[in-house]
């Protein structure tokens, strides 16, 4: 074949022409071979486990959604129980006109306490009156009139935490009406629950919903009592791994080192839940804020905004609104990053890392104490060979660092501050030039 076409080649080109097609051709071979790219899905080391995925997946819920963490916002954090029809609506209105919504957080989420205290005599829920006078039909119609998805709470338990009723064996009636509301989005909690185990008080919420026709997303919260990444793919959407979180550094950090042992669980269709962000709410620093976005975006956690977004800092937009932060946690290789290396007196100095797609890593350099640290990323811990070459990506400063990085990564980090990068590596063999 390779014979016919240069007899071909002779008969329609001149020599010169020729000459110079065959150097194209032979110099495009030369290149393609001495910018082989390192296949970096191959880790280095024997026992590392950045890119290790095998444990997710095995039995899906396979509703359709999640293919990306879910984005949105959640009525709990700031507001616990105070809240009603008007704020759920100016929350709404508030997401969009700030652009919060076009950066993808469109889920509303409505937490405990809309419900009365007690169902119908027909043993229906019954929105509360007082805060909630038009329904939550009209609350959707609204909410989907803005191009935004609603969500609703309800508990796998006879009661909800702040004891309104529970949807414990009234699973069929209760999806149905969420159903018939529009509601896009279940949060379903763990109180008052009879000391029944979780796997047999999920499930059962899992089929009606699913019997609804209507596609809801299945947001499980269990607190992580039951180990849920064992079960739970198969159940709903997302798992809650830990307790609820506060807005404090210690609660935190001890979340995101608990979610981590779930990594390989988390993937499209099905992720791991470290609650929602508490970015905004004040009680910590704007450095642990930076650190706790980061994170929750790296572990491909949901964005659940937990904030009042009518009344935001302009730090506090700036930190939720990062396009490129963002980007990692949408990312559809949809891999959940991990801590893979932690060094320094006290455990300060940590690098958390997991593949994105297109051959890239997402890189964050965490400092866990107090005093401003160097932290180190080693292409070892990376899964990069040694001489491997990457370019770097700040997401914070929206900047490339000039000059490529190879073997390692170094920066200072001030205290409880978190910097984070994407490495987008190639090597250029050198010998071949
Ligand atoms: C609705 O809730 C918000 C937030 O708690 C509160 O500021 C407002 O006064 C409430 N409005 C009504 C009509 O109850
Ligand atoms: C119901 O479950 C089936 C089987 O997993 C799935 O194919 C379908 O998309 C689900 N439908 C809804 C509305 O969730
Ligand atoms: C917040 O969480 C931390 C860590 O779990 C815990 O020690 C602390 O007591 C909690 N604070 C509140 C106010 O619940
Ligand atoms: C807005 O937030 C600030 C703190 O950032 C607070 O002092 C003020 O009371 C808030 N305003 C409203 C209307 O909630």
């Amino acid at each position: 074949m390779a014979e016919v076409k240069l007899i071909f080649f002779f008969f329609f080109f001149s020599p010169i022409t020729l000459h110079l097609t065959i150097l194209t051709l032979l110099s495009s071979i030369i290149l393609s071979a001495s910018l082989r790219v390192l296949p970096i899905s191959t880790p280095s080391t024997k026992n590392y486990n950045i890119f290790d995925t095998s444990l997710y997946g095995k039995l899906q819920l396979n509703n359709g959604l999640a293919q990306t963490p879910q984005m949105g916002w959640n009525s709990w954090n700031f507001f616990a129980c105070n809240i009603n029809e008007t704020l759920i609506k100016e929350t709404a209105d508030a997401l969009v006109d700030i652009g919060l919504a076009k950066l993808g957080y469109t889920y509303v989420n409505i937490d405990d306490c809309w419900s009365a205290l007690s169902r119908s005599s027909k043993g229906e829920l019954v929105p509360d009156p007082k805060n909630f006078p038009s329904g939550i039909k009209a609350l959707a119609d609204y909410i989907h009139g803005k191009g935004l998805k609603l969500g609703i709470y309800s508990d796998a338990g006879v009661f909800t935490c702040e004891v309104r009723p529970g949807s414990l064996y009234h699973e069929n009636a209760d999806a149905s009406l969420f159903a018939s509301w529009g509601v896009d989005y279940l949060k379903y909690d763990n109180c008052f629950n009879l000391g029944i185990e979780p796997q047999e008080r999920y499930p059962p919420m899992r089929e009606a919903l699913n019997d609804t026709g209507r596609r809801i997303f299945y947001s499980l919260c269990e607190w992580g009592v039951n180990d849920p990444a064992l079960w739970a793919g198969k159940v709903g959407n997302s798992w809650r791994t830990t307790e609820d979180i506060n807005d404090s550094w210690a609660s935190m950090t001890t979340i995101a080192d608990l979610n981590d042992k779930w990594a390989a669980y988390a993937g499209p269709g099905g992720w791991n839940d470290p609650d929602m962000l508490e970015v905004g709410n004040g009680g910590m620093t704007y450095q642990e804020y930076r650190a706790h976005f980061s994170i929750w975006a790296l572990m491909k956690a949901p964005l659940l905004v937990g904030c009042d977004v009518r009344n935001m800092t302009a730090e506090t937009f700036e930190l939720l609104s990062n396009e490129e932060v963002i980007a990692v946690n949408q990312d559809h290789l949809g891999v959940q990053g991990r801590k893979v290396s932690v060094e320094g007196p006290g455990k300060c100095n940590q690098v958390w890392a997991g593949p994105l797609s297109g051959k890239r890593l997402v890189v964050a350099l965490w400092n866990r104490c107090p005093e401003t640290v160097i932290i180190t990323a080693k292409w070892e811990a990376l899964g990069l060979e040694s001489r491997s070459s990457v370019s770097v990506r700040d997401l914070w400063k929206h900047e490339d660092i000039p000059g490529n990085a190879v073997s390692k990564f170094s920066v200072e980090v001030e205290s409880h501050d978190c910097k984070m990068y994407i490495f987008t590596p190639f090597t250029v063999t050198h010998s071949l030039i």
